[in-house]
């Protein structure tokens, strides 16, 4: 190895505080899609047939109304104002299908619009403002550093703290997690969308925000004993019995950026108080059996997006469209299950 290289690779490997550079791509290198799902796999172990991420989930049918508030934002036909179908899955973080309802996690909600002309709008969204990256090579890194040593089957901490000492934004969304009850229900916590995205109106000039999608009834959390008493299995069956009583509703809320906001990453929130636009309410009608309904086979992929709403300069949503892809090729391989 030449001097020069050596030294390369001392910076960047200084640089992610990692000690396995060959796992580290440079800062600016696109991170290959079948890493990032090996990558997922060594650190969060493989389970067959299931997502990568988000494995324990249940899919559910709903519809949407826009608002007119939203058509003078966008030309989308998600807002005309008539019912849209929409296809919903739940789910809470992480590759364990076995994953327990009862901790400080990750809830998700995934939704699939499906408009007019074949049209479809796909959003993933998550329970907290901020995600734990903020570019694919940071949130690889952050993967690597936390996988397991097979010695312990525990992450180094040597490692996973070196990694986040010199890249102290993946800290964020676990702190907020912390700060924050166990959610309730799938039915009652607020989902942001993380990114920004354009709306573009009839003048064809695009109005960038972040949404965030929030219960109609309000958000609800456990204390710790009622979350103890939970078990680690009730979100299926809450979602049923809330669904069939007509109550998981959200709307569908856009925080406006205004000029000089930063609305490139998925780290950084919009500063407090931005106006926040309705653009409609969502509905949640039916839920599917365990292990049925539409989800198996769909990814949800940011950029499939309707004319009328565009991406940001966000490096992490363009990221996302291809380890996603490779994630349901795995899972439809291996004969995908539950949803
Ligand atoms: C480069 C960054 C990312 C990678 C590599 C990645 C990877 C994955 C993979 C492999 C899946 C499973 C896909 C499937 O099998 O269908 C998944 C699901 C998911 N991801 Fe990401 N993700 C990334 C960033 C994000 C971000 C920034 C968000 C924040 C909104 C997010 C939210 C979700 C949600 C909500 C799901 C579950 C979707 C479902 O129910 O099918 N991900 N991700």
């Amino acid at each position: 190895m030449s001097k020069l290289v050596r030294c390369a690779v001392a910076v960047a490997t200084a640089a992610w505080g990692v000690s396995a550079f060959a796992q580290t791509p440079s800062p600016a290198a696109p991170v290959d899609p079948n890493a990032f799902l090996d990558q997922f796999e060594a650190t969060f172990g493989k389970f067959e047939g299931y997502r990568r991420s988000g494995a324990k989930g249940i899919c559910a049918t709903g519809e949407f109304v826009g608002t007119a508030e939203a058509r003078a934002l966008s030309t989308s036909s998600a807002f005309s104002g008539r019912p849209v179908p929409v296809i919903v899955r739940f789910s809470v973080g992480g590759a364990n299908p076995k994953a327990p309802d009862n901790t400080k996690s990750q809830r998700n909600m995934a939704l699939q619009f499906d408009l007019p002309d074949g049209e479809r709008w796909q959003l993933g969204n998550i329970s907290a403002p901020v995600f734990g990256a903020s570019s694919p090579q940071q949130f690889f890194g952050r993967l690597a550093s936390l996988q397991p040593d097979p010695a312990t089957r525990m992450p180094d901490p040597a490692t996973v703290k070196a990694f986040a000492d010199a890249n102290p934004e993946v800290l964020l969304q676990g702190r907020y997690f912390a700060s924050r009850p166990v959610p309730a229900s799938f039915g009652a916590v607020n989902y942001w969308g993380v990114h920004a995205f354009g709306f573009v109106n009839a003048g064809g000039k695009p109005q960038f925000g972040k949404w965030v999608f929030e219960p109609v009834g309000g958000v609800q959390g456990l204390t710790d004993d009622e979350a103890k008493a939970k078990g680690p299995s009730f979100l299926f069956d809450d979602l049923r019995q809330r669904v069939k009583e007509g109550r998981v509703a959200f709307n569908f809320n856009l925080e406006l950026a205004e000029p000089g906001d930063r609305i490139d990453s998925a780290t950084v929130p919009l500063p407090e108080g931005r106006r926040k636009v309705n653009l409609g309410l969502l509905k949640v009608t039916s839920v599917a059996e365990d292990g049925a309904g539409a989800c198996l086979t769909i990814t949800f992929n940011p950029l499939v997006l309707p004319k009328g709403v565009v991406p940001s300069d966000d490096p992490m949503i363009a990221a996302r469209s291809a380890p996603y892809a490779v994630g349901l090729g795995r899972r439809l391989g291996e004969g995908a299950k539950q949803q």
